[in-house]
C-alpha cells in the first residue's frame, strides 16, 4: 500500500492513506493526549485536548479528526498547545464537580491523568456549583453526571458499538446532559445492559455497581481470555484483585467482537449466586455426600469397565472447552467404542463448505437471517447485524416465529418461505446468510441455491458448539439404551431442565458439574469442574475460530477442569490420552481444523 509521509515533532513518520493524525503518532509511538477520542469509535473533535500545531494551518487542528496529507509537518507540544490543552483542562475542572479523592474513578480517569500532566495543582476558575442529578435506577450501572465531561464516548458506544441509540445529548450550553431515550430513567429506558458506555467513559461518570470502588487499575490484574456464554466468543478482560473476579471488560484487540461484550458476556457471569459443587460427591447407601477424587474417580471407572460399550451413554454441554469435548470423544467414542453420545443443543445444518466471518456483515447490502435469534442468543452478533442496517444494509428475515430483530428487518418471510428471501438476495450485490439450527430442511434447501453468491456464516446455540460437532457430538442420543451415563453438565444452567428424563430409573449417572442442580442431585457421583474464570483452554467460535481461554483465579474448592477430570478418569480406565494441556490443545486443534 502506498504511504502517506509526514513529520511529528521532526520525526518522520509513514501511516496509510485516510489516516487521522492521532493514528499516524500512535502508530509511530508519539503520544498525543485525548479525551473524546476512542479508538474503537467515530472521532467527533468535541473536547479539543489533542490539538496540534499543523504547518500552514491559521489555528490550532484537532489531531483525531484531522487528515495526514503528504508532506505534512505537526509539532505536539509546542507552548502554544500545551497553553491550549491547560485552558482547555481548567474549563473542564472548573464546570462541574471533579473534586478527585471521592470519585470512583479517582486513579484510572483520563481527565484526572491531564491534570497531572499539565500540572493543574489548583482550580484557576471558580469551581462550578451547579448540582447535577445521579441516576441509579439502571440494575448494573450508575450515571453520576456531576462527573461528567460531555465527551459524547458513551453515546456513540451506544451507537457505534451496541447500535441501541439509548443514550444522547440534552439541553444546551452548560445545562448539556446525557440523557437516555426521551429523558427516561436509565433503568426504565431501552438500555439492553451491555455495558460498552461503561468501558469506554474517560471520567467517574459512569460506573459499574458491582466493582465500584472496589479496586483501580495498580491494584488489580487483568487476564485476557474469551467469553463462554455463546457462541460468539467475544474478546474479554477479566480484572481480579486478591483471587476474586471484580469485572469483566471487553478486549479492544478480539478481531471477532472489536471490544464489544453484552449483558451476558459482562455482567452475567459477575451475578451468578448458583452454589458450587466444591468436592466430588459420591452416592453411598442411598445418600450423596462427599468423597475423594479417587473415590469418585473410581466408582465411575468402576461402572463404565463393568458395562458394555452399547449401555454406555455420553450426554455434553457445549459450555465445555475444545481440550474438554476432545478428550471427552476421545475416551469414550474412540477408546472405549460407546457410540451413544449427544448434545444437549441442537447444531445448525452445513448451508456452505465456504466459511464466512461475522466482521462481513459489515460490507453487506443486505443480510439474511434464517432460523436464528442473535438479539436475545448471541447478542454480540445482533449488534454487528443492526449496525449494519443503521448504515443502510437490508435485513431480511427468515423466522416465522417473534424474532428480536424483527423491528429492524426490511422483509420478514415464515421458514416455508425461504425461497422468498433467496430471490432478494439474489437481486443484491453482497449478501450474507447468517442462519441457525432453527433452519428447517426445506429452508436449508433454498438457501444452498445462493451458494457462490453470498456468505455463509453459521450462528451456533450453545457455546462451543462447533467444536462438540467436530468431535462427534451432535442431536442422535438415545437415552432409553443407557445403563450408565456420563453427562458433562459444566456450567450449563440445568435449573428444571429435564435431562434425565427417558433414563432407566436403574442407571448409574456420573455427573462432571460446577453447579448444584437438580441433576447433580439425581446422580450417583457428581465431579466438581472448574468455572469460566478457573480454568484454561480454548473454545472455538461459531465461525470456527479457536480462541484462547484463561485462568484468572483458582477454581473454588476441590473443582479441576474439564480435560483434567477427563484426563484423571481416562488414566483410571487405563487410558492415556495426553500428558499435558499443550499436547491435549495440539491434538485438539488439529482435529478442528
Ligand atoms: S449499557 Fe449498552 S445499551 Fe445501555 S446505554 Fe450503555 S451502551 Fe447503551
Ligand atoms: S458519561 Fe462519561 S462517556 Fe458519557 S459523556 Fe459523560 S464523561 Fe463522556
Ligand atoms: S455475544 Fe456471546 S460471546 Fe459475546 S459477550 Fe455476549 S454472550 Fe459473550
Ligand atoms: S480527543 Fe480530539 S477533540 Fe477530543
Amino acid at each position: 500500500m502506498e504511504m502517506v509521509n509526514i513529520t511529528i515533532n521532526g520525526q518522520k513518520v509513514s501511516a496509510p492513506p485516510g489516516s487521522t493524525i492521532i493514528q499516524a503518532a500512535k502508530q509511530a509511538g508519539i503520544d498525543i493526549p485525548t479525551l473524546c477520542d476512542h479508538p474503537a469509535l467515530i472521532p467527533i473533535g468535541a473536547c479539543r485536548i489533542c490539538v496540534v500545531e499543523v504547518q500552514g494551518q491559521r489555528t490550532l487542528i484537532t489531531a483525531c479528526t484531522f487528515p495526514i496529507t503528504e508532506g505534512m509537518v505537526v509539532q505536539t507540544e509546542t507552548p502554544q498547545v500545551v497553553s491550549a490543552r491547560k485552558f482547555i483542562l481548567d474549563m473542564l475542572f472548573s464546570e462541574r464537580n471533579h473534586y478527585c479523592p471521592s470519585c470512583e474513578a479517582s486513579g484510572d480517569c483520563e481527565l484526572q491523568n491531564l491534570g497531572y500532566r499539565y500540572g493543574l495543582d489548583h482550580f484557576i476558575y471558580p469551581t462550578y456549583t451547579k448540582a447535577f442529578p445521579i441516576d441509579a435506577s439502571h440494575e448494573h450501572l450508575v450515571i453520576e453526571h456531576n462527573r461528567c465531561v460531555l465527551c459524547g464516548r458513551c453515546e456513540r458506544a451506544c451507537s457505534d458499538l451496541t447500535a441501541n441509540h439509548t443514550l444522547g445529548l440534552r439541553n444546551r450550553g452548560n445545562s448539556s446532559m446525557i440523557h437516555c431515550d426521551a429523558n427516561l430513567l436509565w433503568g426504565d429506558s431501552s438500555c439492553i445492559s451491555c455495558g460498552n458506555c461503561v468501558q469506554v467513559c474517560p471520567t467517574g461518570a459512569i460506573f459499574s455497581r458491582r466493582s465500584a470502588y472496589m479496586g483501580r487499575e495498580v491494584q488489580t490484574e487483568s487476564t485476557k481470555s474469551t467469553c463462554n456464554r455463546c457462541s460468539i466468543g467475544c474478546g474479554t478482560e477479566i480484572v481480579t484483585r486478591d483471587g476474586n473476579a471484580l469485572r469483566i471488560q471487553g478486549d479492544w484487540d478480539a478481531e471477532v467482537s472489536g471490544g464489544r461484550l453484552c449483558r451476558h458476556g459482562r455482567f452475567d457471569p459477575l451475578y451468578d449466586e448458583r452454589k458450587r459443587v466444591t468436592t466430588p460427591l459420591l452416592r453411598r447407601g442411598g445418600r450423596l455426600g462427599p468423597a475423594s477424587w479417587d473415590e469418585a474417580l473410581t466408582a465411575v471407572a468402576d461402572r463404565i469397565g463393568a458395562t458394555g460399550a452399547q449401555e454406555v451413554g455420553v450426554l455434553t454441554s457445549s459450555n465445555c472447552t475444545n481440550e474438554g469435548l476432545y478428550l471427552l470423544g476421545k475416551l469414550f467414542s474412540q477408546e472405549l467404542k460407546a457410540a451413544n453420545v449427544g448434545l444437549l443443543n441442537k447444531v445448525a445444518p452445513k448451508l456452505s463448505g465456504e466459511q464466512g466471518k461475522l466482521g462481513q456483515v459489515a460490507t453487506s447490502d443486505l443480510i439474511v437471517v434464517a432460523g436464528a435469534d442473535p438479539v436475545k442468543d448471541q447478542p454480540v452478533a445482533s449488534f454487528l447485524i443492526k449496525r449494519a442496517v443503521d448504515k443502510g444494509a437490508r435485513l431480511v428475515l427468515v423466522d416465522g416465529k417473534d424474532n428480536g430483530l424483527a423491528q429492524f428487518a426490511a422483509m420478514s418471510f415464515g421458514m416455508a418461505e425461504a425461497n422468498k428471501a433467496v430471490e432478494v438476495a439474489e437481486r443484491a450485490g453482497q449478501p450474507i446468510v447468517l442462519y441457525g439450527a432453527g433452519v428447517t430442511e426445506e429452508a436449508a434447501a433454498a438457501l444452498k441455491k445462493l451458494q457462490g453468491k453470498a456468505v455463509f456464516v453459521p450462528i451456533e446455540p450453545g457455546v462451543n458448539t462447533r467444536a462438540a460437532a467436530a468431535f462427534g457430538f451432535g442431536n442422535g442420543f438415545k437415552p432409553s439404551a443407557v445403563k450408565v451415563l456420563y453427562a458433562l453438565l459444566g456450567e450449563q444452567d440445568s435449573g428444571g431442565e429435564d435431562v434425565f428424563k427417558n433414563i432407566d430409573k436403574g442407571a448409574f449417572i456420573a455427573v462432571q458439574a460446577s453447579f448444584i442442580s437438580p441433576l447433580t442431585q439425581q446422580a450417583d457421583v457428581v465431579l466438581p469442574m472448574a468455572i469460566w474464570s478457573e480454568r484454561t483452554g480454548s473454545l472455538t467460535n461459531t465461525e470456527g475460530r479457536v480462541q484462547k481461554v484463561n485462568k484468572a483465579v483458582e477454581p473454588a474448592g476441590e473443582a479441576k477442569p474439564d480435560w483434567e477430570i477427563l484426563s484423571l478418569l481416562a488414566a483410571k480406565l487405563g487410558k492415556r490420552l495426553g500428558a499435558s494441556l499443550d499436547e491435549i490443545s495440539l491434538n485438539a486443534s488439529q482435529q478442528l481444523k
